[in-house]
């Protein structure tokens, strides 16, 4: 059996990994500081693998506690998630970006060559794209000045990988995830939203709670089919599948040398009154909304080009935005239960 480190491995992608990986007949080992997650998802996520699954307490940025824990363990792989990931607070805060983001993935990568393990999956994302109107995007796209730093932090990393790999034997690939959704179909992981949420389907979910009055829709007077944004939804257990998909063909590989990126989606564009209409269709809850001003830095339309995934990794995205917006109500419902008897 492999053992595969999942950094950020408490986190809504990073979770939702660690199953697949289970599943798949990995041993995956959880590194998380907490940060962004609770001490609950460990017992979910013992429940959805083993009572025995290993959690490291480490902070990414602490690279004596980080050599400390990982010589212990014979590691064959790591998948890197551990980053902060708020575009807005990465515009009020960008040290603590530039320092969590960039002092980490240099980190794990010092740590990696020091034990002798040469193989990455780097979390990446299509905002290194910036801003484009060319849809679909294929990953021959320029990757063009960054729109926050957070953005920043991803196309940064990219090139520190890029770079370590022409010096030395090093295999990696970086993954440009579009828009996860959804969660496990048990609903017991997902993604946590803390105060006010940014993304679409977290806020979606609170409008169906109760906990906000309403959805404001940031536009509609963009040029598409209702005219708002269009994006490309992946369920996040067919992104977390793709991790899988995309390992096996690094560990497997001869060669010493590999760094390749791959786009993450569905190739399907979905707008925002078909996602809320979708929403409600599947789990019979109307949703409020209110169409408001374009929110500043939204492009008009974005959705993956996913041919080399589906052609190179023989990955594909199954699973339909139904499923996705069925389980992200599971999800919440379970949680808010949980929250009530806490
Ligand atoms: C989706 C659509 C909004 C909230 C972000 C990151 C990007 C990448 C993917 C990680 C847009 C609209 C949203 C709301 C709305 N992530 N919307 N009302 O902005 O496409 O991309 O996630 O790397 O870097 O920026 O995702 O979920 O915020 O928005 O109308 O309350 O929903 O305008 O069209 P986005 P999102």
């Amino acid at each position: 059996m492999k053992n595969i480190l999942v950094t950020g491995g408490l986190g809504y992608i990073g979770s939702h990994t660690v199953v697949e990986l289970y599943n798949k007949g990995y041993n995956p080992i959880v590194l998380d500081d907490k940060s962004n997650s609770e001490k609950s998802v460990i017992d979910s996520l013992k429940k959805l693998t083993k009572e025995d699954l290993i959690v490291l307490d480490v902070d990414i940025k602490n690279i004596n506690s980080l050599r400390e824990n990982l010589t212990k363990i014979n590691i064959d792989g790591v998948i890197h998630f551990a980053a902060y990931k708020s575009v807005g607070e990465s515009v009020n805060n960008p040290l603590k970006y530039y320092s969590n983001n960039i002092t980490g993935i240099i980190n794990i990568l010092m740590i990696m060559q020091d034990l002798n393990i040469n193989n990455f999956i780097f979390s990446s994302s299509c905002t290194v794209y910036g801003e484009t109107n060319q849809v679909p995007i294929g990953e021959f796209h320029p990757v063009v000045e960054a729109m926050s730093p957070y953005g920043n932090t991803k196309q940064i990393g990219e090139e520190i990988i890029k770079d370590l790999v022409s010096s030395t034997d090093f295999k990696a690939y970086s993954l440009r995830y579009f828009n996860p959704i959804g969660a496990h179909g048990s609903g017991v992981i997902g993604e946590l939203a803390y105060g006010v949420p940014n993304h679409l389907v977290p806020y979606l979910t609170q409008v169906a709670n109760g906990t906000r009055g309403g959805l404001n829709v940031f536009g509609n007077d963009y040029n598409t089919i209702d005219g708002t944004c269009i994006r490309d939804y992946i369920h996040v257990v067919d992104l977390a599948k793709a991790h899988i998909y995309a390992l096996d063909k690094l560990l497997i590989s001869k060669e010493g040398r590999i760094y390749d990126v791959y786009n993450l989606g569905t190739g399907k564009g979905t707008s925002v009154l078909e996602l809320i209409s979708a929403f409600e269709k599947v789990n019979k809850i109307k949703i409020p909304y209110n169409i408001v001003e374009r929110r500043s830095g939204d492009v008009e339309q974005a959705f993956a080009d996913v041919t080399k995934a589906n052609k190179e990794l023989n990955w594909f995205a199954k699973l339909s935005i139904e499923d996705a917006l069925k389980s992200a109500w599971k999800w919440q419902s379970y949680y808010d239960k949980k929250q009530k008897y806490k």
